[in-house]
């Protein structure tokens, strides 16, 4: 990629975005994802005229960095680089930035292991609500653990009022713009919730205690590591934040694996039950439909209704990769229902039923029947 299409954006008086982006991407984490992907990070500069660096991209990407990096300064400048999270769409670029300049590196005790054993980098260990000045700036860190690993923090520029949140309030979205007023916000909402289903649904009550001390801050952005950059419409990223952490869906989704479309045939039949129960009501072939945007949908869902042939006396393999995503990233449901069809044992429904009771759902009806 040549350097004039690989340009930093100025976002804030000296703030520069110089992540990636990779708008044909289609996998992140091992899931699918539905409009590409970006990997934030921005350049600060000093009242000493030298850089930090906060976060940097995939190792992939790190020439895209590089690039948007040197479309400012020679990276030779940069005397500081906060590591808010170490997973690899964050640090995996560090090797490179490091080859290129010789910084002081800030992150948390965790990350800072992270670090040692992943490259051999030696970091200086921040804690929450460490201040730090640099180049004549002032950082403040805030730790926010298991959002989504044990390493995360997230780093504030009061004098700016910018938070850069890291995976929090990140999407896959890769817009042209870097602005929540200049990208369609409801998709870039969409996106948040798709990235939260797949990604922090399962640390939603810690992400909730950092929803709550992000609202005491004083914020003119919030500048995520993935996706558009929140300004006007921070009220409503938050007010999204807080439904998703609340651990209360209100919906139902009902999802389906067919075989020789006999359970295929019985979704109407179903989707007729739950719409007697429920307004809002999303449905998932699975033989069409991905399994990231099925969590998506499970993220607001207090019902979950399941239909699956018999397959050898159990669920067929997508819809016990299904049950496998719901046990591992804990969905707010409270009950579900069942229907399929069998030849002859049958065993899917007592397996889903099985299942699903262990991880304490209510079960309310079951249309299961001979083919
Ligand atoms: Fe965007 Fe947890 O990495």
């Amino acid at each position: 990629m040549s350097n004039t299409m690989c340009k930093a954006a100025e976002i804030a008086d000296g703030i520069y975005a110089v992540g990636a982006t990779d708008a044909n991407e289609t996998r992140f984490h091992g899931y699918h994802v539905n409009r590409g992907v970006t990997y934030n990070a921005y350049l600060i500069k000093g009242n000493n005229g030298k850089f930090t660096l906060v976060d940097t991209v995939r190792k992939e990407q790190s020439e895209q960095l590089v690039s948007k990096i040197r479309s400012v300064t020679d990276p030779k400048n940069i005397e500081a680089v906060i590591i808010n999270h170490t997973e690899p769409d964050h640090s995996g670029a560090f090797p490179e930035i490091m080859k290129l300049c010789d910084p002081a590196v800030y992150a948390t005790a965790a990350a800072a292991k992270f670090l040692k054993n992943m490259f051999g980098a030696d970091a200086s260990t921040v804690k929450n609500g460490d201040q730090v000045s640099i180049g004549g700036r002032t950082y403040v860190f805030a730790a926010t653990p298991m959002v989504h690993w044990p390493d995360n923090m997230v780093t504030y520029l009061p004098s700016e009022k910018i938070l850069f949140s890291n995976d929090a309030f990140g999407q896959h979205y890769a817009s042209k713009e870097v602005f929540d007023t200049l990208s369609d916000v409801n998709v870039a909402l969409e996106e948040a919730t798709h990235y939260f289903a797949n990604i922090v649904m399962p640390y939603r009550a810690q992400a909730a205690k950092a929803v709550q001390a992000v609202k005491t801050l004083k914020l003119d952005m919030i500048a995520p590591s993935h996706g558009t950059i929140w300004t006007e419409h921070i009220p409503d990223i938050l007010k999204l934040y807080d439904a998703l952490c609340s651990g209360q869906g209100s919906d139902a989704t009902l999802v389906y694996d067919s075989m020789w479309g006999g359970t295929a045939q019985r979704a109407d039949e179903a989707l007729a039950e739950l719409g007697k129960r429920y307004q809002s009501i999303k449905s998932f072939d699975l033989r069409n439909a991905h399994m990231s945007d099925v969590m998506a949908a499970l993220s607001a869902s207090k019902h979950v209704c399941i239909g699956s042939p018999t397959y050898n006396s159990r669920p067929t393999p997508r819809i016990s990769t299904l049950l496998a995503e719901i046990e591992a990233l804990a969905p707010p449901l409270k009950e579900y229902s069942i229907f399929g069809t069998f030849g002859w044992g049958g065993g899917a429904s007592k397996k889903i039923s099985e299942k699903l009771d262990a991880l304490g759902l209510e079960k309310t009806f079951d249309l299961t029947r001979i083919s």
